[in-house]
């Protein structure tokens, strides 16, 4: 079988990863194949059809004015509204027609070099289940709401659809310089927390703002966070927490300057200019940054989520 460098440009079929590289030990379920994808799409219950309905008018209530307008066209062109967990056959068959995307159910999150093997084939994986009613605020694991309210609108959009296989086609270079959490940095200040300038105002089209009711208003309109335009190599050096609302957002112009800023950046060279080690910290602000707010910070001086800071 061939290795990562051998296959870098080849994305027909999955490598063998080098025993050098590392990747989370996650443990498959035996009726997944090496490609980590399930057999069928799980058959909701009208229990869990009320779940995502639920979950879809609350984000209703806090997304218009500022969800990015790609992302709500995107509801409307894949007809998110309809009702229910959405059938991922009708669903891909209609991003097909759009931009040549589908969406393939997996059972849990999936090893970083399978992920990517998807994302560059245009295939965006999808938890195959939902949130319950105990956990409905706060999952660990992403589930279908997440990952197809939050992710999949997006991928109706031409140049960002671009952007995610090109994300993907980037993963196993990342994996062979060991420097994921660098190309990870990119993934979760654009794709997950993704900020946009629009004419009239900024605009969240981050799948980890956009699936959840407080980050929305948060990272858009309050004083705490730093909002930073962004440049590809100071996200890539960029620390993130995970369970808690950022102190720090990037904010691009536009889908097409994400693309060209990736596209155009000669990852080998920056992978090895890299130190192991060496994150900024995500609340601080640098001299290279053009800075749209100067956040207050508030709400992470304060404690933030463990403390019950309002995220003000
Ligand atoms: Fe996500």
């Amino acid at each position: 079988m061939a290795t990562l460098a051998q296959t870098e440009q080849d994305f027909t079929r999955l490598p063998d990863l080098p025993a050098e590289v590392f990747t989370a030990p996650l443990k498959k379920p035996d009726r997944v194949g090496d490609d980590w994808l399930e057999p069928e799409q799980t058959q909701y219950s009208s229990d869990d059809d009320a779940i995502w309905n639920d979950l879809f008018q609350r984000q209703m209530k806090v997304l218009p004015g500022r969800a990015a307008s790609a992302f709500m066209a995107g509801l409307d062109k894949l007809d998110l509204s309809r009702g229910g967990v959405p059938e991922f056959g009708r669903l891909s068959e209609e991003l097909d027609t759009l931009t040549g995307w589908s969406v393939v159910p997996v059972p849990m999150l999936i090893p970083d070099h399978v992920f990517f093997w998807h994302l560059a084939n245009r295939r965006f994986p999808a938890g195959n289940f939902i949130r319950t009613r105990e956990t409905f605020d706060y999952i660990q694991e992403p589930d279908v709401f997440h990952d197809v309210f939050g992710h999949v609108p997006m991928l109706t959009d031409p140049v960002y659809a671009d952007y995610m296989q090109e994300y993907g086609r980037a993963g196993w270079k990342a994996m062979r310089y060991n420097r994921l959490k660098a190309l990870g940095s990119l993934y979760w200040y654009t794709v997950e927390f993704g900020l946009l300038q629009e004419a009239d105002g900024i605009k969240a089209y981050g799948a980890g703002i956009l699936s959840g009711p407080t980050e929305v208003v948060y990272a858009t309109e309050a004083k705490s966070p730093n909002r930073i335009m962004l440049n590809v190599d100071r996200v890539m050096r960029t620390d993130y927490v995970i369970s808690d609302l950022q102190p720090t957002y990037f904010v691009i112009e536009s889908f097409e300057d994400l693309y060209r800023q990736t596209v155009e950046r000669d990852f080998d060279q920056l992978y090895k200019s890299l130190g192991p080690g060496f994150t900024y910290a995500n609340t601080a602000v640098i001299d290279v940054d053009h800075v749209v707010n100067h956040g207050s910070l508030e709400y992470t001086l304060r404690g933030g989520r463990g403390s019950g800071a309002a995220p003000a």
